[in-house]
């Protein structure tokens, strides 16, 4: 029989453990918060002033016009300048630090035990479409998969510039001969997706093929609905779920880009299953490592493999095309410069072009590095806080003291405003590479980050970037802006490009 008396005993003392629990626990965080504030000397972070207090509206009402308007990141240029180099705002209900301070931006970059990916529900939002891969874990989860991604760019791999010549030629085949005005940016598009399927996937899209079976236009349709659909969820914050609940078009997208990297994972897992024949490197050449064949040889899951080859697959596609881009639409409105560039690259033999020969081109360089800075593509690193913590800037009126993180803040890196920051860079809006002259490398311009999780395609980006623009520097003598718009206008997806495209003519 039930012993109520028992029973109501029981339900008194669960309750009143579970209350001792929670109000420890309670009692514990204060503890080390206050203990945290004490040592390191914490102060208040200036606040964003909300009018929607409770969600933080205003301020996402605010970005989405500037989405809307192309000018996303001069909002955040303009904020800095005003509320200082870090301040917390509502993120639709959850706590957002933005930071501009390079001891932070370093800080936060080179401390994975404190700030990380995975805890962060905003990075969770495009699991159904990204899954979980390098870009979004953490720990020894991160680890095993950039383990298995490092020796893609390897310098080998990188050495290998010969692979890169005929894309190149396909690339200036489909250049208008006649200096007629043309957009290069899909053009930079289609080379960099060619080039990256060919390593990641082993079997190159080769978009850049008159001839070619596959439809390209229609994948990078659903690429782009579904980087949009990424988007859209992100900025939406805690709303995503009320706001996004039925969107077949986003699955759709998503789908059909599945289903590209489905077949190519197929292929993986049967070229590397145990009845296949090891494939051997062509005689005087070393094998080329395809990332995703290595993946499979130690993934056979293929829903895991597909999610940890988009991982590398997204930021491949579009990154260098829009670093390239960007550096054309400077050059454009530089003639003066594109000369300079052009005299360097007559001196060199084209079929000399080594990993190390192009990393001495510091005129490129200085180009490449000026267009990172002033539009690089990659300009806010998103992370949240593991755990309670400190960051060591931000607190007080002059900005200068630590302030205290709690558990479970999201964080905000943004190196586009640090790049912007016109006492790091004196006229930060302007076009001007001879500032990169002697200059030496610090966290003041971390466009690819730092610190564990630097972006492993650095070193690759910047020789495929000099190669592309030593080719077409030596092909063409005069290069000419085609666009009425001389401002560059951003068109915001996982990465911002020129809204307007890169409008230009080429003359030999
Ligand atoms: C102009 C070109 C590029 C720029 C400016 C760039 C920039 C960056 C940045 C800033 C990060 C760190 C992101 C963060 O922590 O929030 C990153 C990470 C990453 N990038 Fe790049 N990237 C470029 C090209 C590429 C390419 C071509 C690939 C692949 C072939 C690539 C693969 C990755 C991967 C896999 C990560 C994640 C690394 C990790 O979390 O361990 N990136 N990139």
């Amino acid at each position: 029989m039930l012993d109520i008396g028992r029973l109501v005993r029981l339900v008194v003392i669960l309750g009143l453990a579970s209350t001792t629990y929670i109000l420890y626990r309670a009692w514990e965080t204060r503890r080390v918060r206050r203990t945290l504030v004490l040592q390191a000397s914490c102060k208040d972070v200036a606040q964003y002033p909300h009018e929607d207090r409770l969600w933080g509206y205003d301020l996402m009402r605010q970005r989405q016009e500037a989405i809307k308007e192309g000018r996303l990141m001069p909002l955040y240029a303009k904020q800095f300048a005003t509320y200082g180099k870090t301040w917390e705002e509502n993120f639709m209900g959850t706590r957002l630090i933005n930071t501009a301070d390079k001891e932070n931006i370093q800080h936060i970059a080179t401390t994975p035990d404190h700030f990380g990916r995975n805890f962060s529900q905003r990075g969770r939002v495009g699991w159904p479409f990204t899954g979980r891969s390098v870009m979004s874990t953490d720990g020894a989860e991160w680890k095993h998969s950039r383990n298995l991604i490092n020796p893609t760019f390897s310098r080998a791999e990188m050495s290998d510039i010969d692979g890169l010549g005929v894309y190149l030629d396909r690339l200036i085949s489909l250049i208008p001969e006649d200096g007629q005005t043309f957009d290069i940016q899909p053009l930079f598009q289609k080379l960099f997706i060619d080039i990256s399927t060919e390593f990641l996937f082993g079997k190159s899209m080769n978009s850049l093929l008159p001839d070619n079976p596959f439809d390209y236009e229609k994948f990078y349709a659903a690429l782009e609905r579904s980087l949009t659909g990424l988007m859209q969820r992100r900025q939406a914050g805690n709303m995503r779920s009320i706001r996004y609940a039925y969107d077949p078009e986003w699955k759709q997208a998503y789908t059909e880009v599945h289903a590209y990297i489905d077949e190519r994972v197929a292929e993986a897992l049967e070229k590397t299953s145990s009845s296949s024949p090891p494939t051997e490197a062509p005689e005087g050449k070393h094998r080329k490592y395809v990332l995703l064949q290595e993946m499979a040889k130690q993934i056979r899951d293929p829903i895991e493999l597909r999610y940890q080859i988009i991982g590398v697959f997204l930021p491949a596609r579009d990154t260098t095309s829009t670093l390239l881009s960007n550096a054309l639409f400077n050059l454009a409105r530089n003639p003066h410069i594109w000369d300079q560039l052009r005299q360097t690259a007559l001196q060199l033999d084209p079929e000399k072009l080594t990993f190390e020969s192009l990393k001495s081109l510091k005129d490129f360089r200085n180009v490449i590095f000026e267009t990172l800075r002033l539009q690089g593509p990659s300009g806010r690193s998103q992370t949240a806080a593991k755990r309670d913590t400190v960051l060591p800037r931000g607190g007080g009126a002059d900005g200068q003291s630590a302030i205290l993180v709690k558990r479970g803040t999201h964080l905000s890196s943004n190196v586009w405003a640090m790049h912007h920051d016109p006492h790091l860079y004196p006229e930060p809006f302007v076009f001007k590479p001879e500032r990169w002259a002697g200059k030496r490398q610090s966290w003041e311009f971390v466009p690819f980050l730092g610190g564990p999780r630097i972006c492993p395609a650095n070193q690759q980006v910047l020789t495929y970037a000099t190669y592309t623009l030593v080719r077409l520097t030596r092909e063409y003598a005069v290069i000419e802006n085609r666009d009425p718009v001389l401002q560059y206008v951003e068109l915001t997806k996982m990465t911002t490009r020129s809204r307007n495209g890169v409008k230009i003519s080429l003359k030999r």
